[in-house]
């Protein structure tokens, strides 16, 4: 059975797609030599709660490493957002972090959640206006790899963008520059704080990405889930099992899902075949070097004005000055 003679597209509609976007971008990444799905596409409301979960697991590292650090140097990176300035977080997710950044700056006078999880989005903005009354919170529902559309009327505040996590380094190089260069052109913005994860032990990379628990692999596996649920695809479940592996070359965690036996997906309008053995390539976690981090700030306008790391350099925060 050759792969070719498998993937083959028809022009029948389909009234079990509720999200033709997701279809097109799954049949174009299925449809070449080498298959991949967009990880935007993870974060569902069941992708977000397994998100949350992860975050907690002993072996994913980054977040508490970064929460640690950000803790550590709360008030140093508060002084360094302008009094009446604005806080733009990319990928706010529920936010957690950012309020060690709102406590440590009351002088703040707006916070700009910017994420594509619309629902999410709304209940975390909910939340902070309780907890922080005095905060204007302007939730934005984008894509942060895009143009982030920022409400005119901050158009003269002073911005910080943040952007923590290490999701920068689930993003194409070339993507990630864009973003950077992105939050260089918004008006007034004065500085970017930064979170990547460090280059460290392979064993230790690979188990932050594959934990005992089987919760990255739920995670990664309920893209299927939700291919079949908002566009009607026919995966099996048990026919593809997730992998992560270290690739040295690009310094990067790469996070599969590999074809159990020879099959066949159908999705509306697609027919795609997969050999045993062969892979969906999900994401990517790349992990940085101080040297290549202040390479990429520099390829987009910024200069890396302090890192802050924890005492075993697993994580950095990064504070980019204009
Ligand atoms: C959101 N992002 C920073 C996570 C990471 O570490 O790359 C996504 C993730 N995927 C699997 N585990 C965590």
């Amino acid at each position: 059975m050759t792969k070719d003679s498998l993937a083959r597209i028809d022009e029948s509609p389909n009234d079990a797609v509720t999200n033709p976007e997701l279809l097109r971008d799954a049949i174009e990444g299925l449809s070449g030599a080498e298959k991949t799905l967009p990880p935007k596409w993870l974060y569902d409301r069941q992708g977000c709660d397994l998100f949350e979960r992860i975050t907690t697991l002993p072996e994913y590292y980054p977040t508490r490493t970064e929460a640690a650090i950000l803790e550590t140097h709360a008030a140093a990176l508060g002084a360094s957002i302008p009094p009446g300035g604005a806080l733009v977080e990319l990928g706010s997710g529920a936010s957690v972090k950012t309020r060690t950044l709102l406590d440590a700056a009351p002088h703040l006078s707006a916070y700009v959640p910017v994420d594509i999880a619309a629902g999410f989005l709304e209940e975390t903005a909910a939340d902070l206006r309780r907890r922080y009354p005095r905060l204007d919170v302007v939730p934005v529902a984008a894509d942060f790899t895009g143009p982030v559309p920022l409400s005119p009327r901050l158009r003269d505040v002073p911005k910080v963008g943040f952007f923590p996590g290490s999701t920068i380094g689930n993003l194409e190089p070339e993507i990630a520059r864009d973003l950077l260069a992105g939050a260089r052109a918004w008006p007034n913005v004065e500085g970017f704080i930064l979170g990547v994860d460090l280059v460290k032990d392979t064993d230790e990379l690979v188990a932050a990405y594959d934990d005992a628990q089987g919760v990255t692999a739920a995670f990664i596996g309920n893209l299927l889930t939700r291919l079949n649920r908002e566009t009607g695809a026919d995966f099996a479940h048990d026919a593809f099992a997730y992998e992560a592996s270290w690739n040295a070359v690009a310094t990067r965690i790469d996070m599969r899902l590999v074809s159990r036996r020879d099959q066949v997906v159908t999705l509306p309008g697609a027919r795609i075949g997969f050999a045993a053995g062969e892979a969906i390539h999900v994401s990517a976690a790349r992990k940085y070097t101080v040297e290549n981090l202040g390479a990429l700030a520099r390829s987009a306008g910024w200069k890396l004005d302090r890192v802050l790391t924890d005492r075993e350099d697993r994580f950095a925060v990064a504070r980019l000055a204009p």
